[in-house]
């Protein structure tokens, strides 16, 4: 639980965060066309972190707790955190979590999304739009006034209605020349409940939805966490601000 008070962001540090943001949001872009069967999660990471220096910007996870690579490479039952590497060849039918977080000028841009590598089977279809779907409707409760609990029910309702389950183990956070701090958005939750938005917050949204159970069991790396029946997870993810009247997602490519 991050307790530390929330912090309201200046329009200064905003525009930063904005930067951040769509730079972020470009490198998915850049990353997608080679996703394809035959590439390494390991070639992704590279050229992400290629790609990054280039743009004069910073890798986050590099180094961030002691995680070993630039991005996070989660593939089918791996629900997030999977760690890029030259033994893990892309197939046909998979699905691969792609997670970035770029730095620009001290502040950070976190997003991420699910991409089908050749043909999706209709459940790993079926997850993957029920999942950005949960993205959409969580962003849609955004607005100065609602409380953070009016995002993890809308997410966790949907999810649910559509036979999946929300992870718990994980959830959004407050982002700004810090990686990770207050508030925590949990993904499932009850309305009403939890601290009331308010305009120059700035958080993420980054549903994890598995097609079995809830439950991830983290790997002996300490980092990867899988679901506890192997079954297949899939997440999306952007970095947004509350505004006077609502929400600006940040992590639009322009
Ligand atoms: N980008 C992830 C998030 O959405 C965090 C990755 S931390 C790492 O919060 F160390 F695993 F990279
Ligand atoms: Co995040
Ligand atoms: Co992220």
């Amino acid at each position: 639980m991050k307790t530390e008070p929330i912090v309201i962001l200046s329009t200064r540090e905003l525009n930063k965060m904005r930067q951040a943001g769509r730079l972020a949001a470009q490198l998915l872009q850049h990353l997608e066309p080679m996703v394809k069967p035959g590439v390494t999660t390991l070639q992704l990471n590279d050229e992400a972190e290629r790609w990054t220096q280039a743009h004069g910007a910073k890798s986050a996870p590099l180094g961030y707790k002691g995680y070993p690579k630039s991005i996070c490479t989660s593939v089918n039952e791996v629900v997030c955190h999977g760690i890029p590497n030259n033994r893990q060849i892309l197939k046909d039918g998979d699905i691969i979590n792609i997670d970035v977080t770029l730095i620009v000028e001290g502040y950070h841009g976190d997003t991420s999304k699910t991409f089908f590598v050749g043909t999706p089977s209709p459940t790993a279809k079926k997850l993957v739009e029920v999942t950005e779907e949960c993205r959409r409707l969580g962003i849609a409760e955004v607005k100065p006034g609602a409380k953070i609990g009016d995002i993890g029910a809308a997410i966790q309702e949907y999810a649910e209605s559509q036979g999946f389950s929300v992870v718990r183990d994980f959830v959004g956070h407050g982002i700004s020349n810090i990686f990770h701090t207050a508030p925590d958005i949990p993904h499932y939750g009850t309305r009403g409940k939890g601290k009331r938005l308010r305009p120059g917050m700035v958080f993420t949204i980054e549903p994890m939805i598995n097609e079995g159970t809830w439950e991830v069991e983290v790997l002996d790396d300490s980092w990867t966490a899988v679901t506890g029946d192997r079954k297949l997870s899939a997440q999306c993810e952007h970095t947004l601000a509350v505004t006077e009247d609502g929400v600006e997602i940040l992590t639009l490519a322009d």
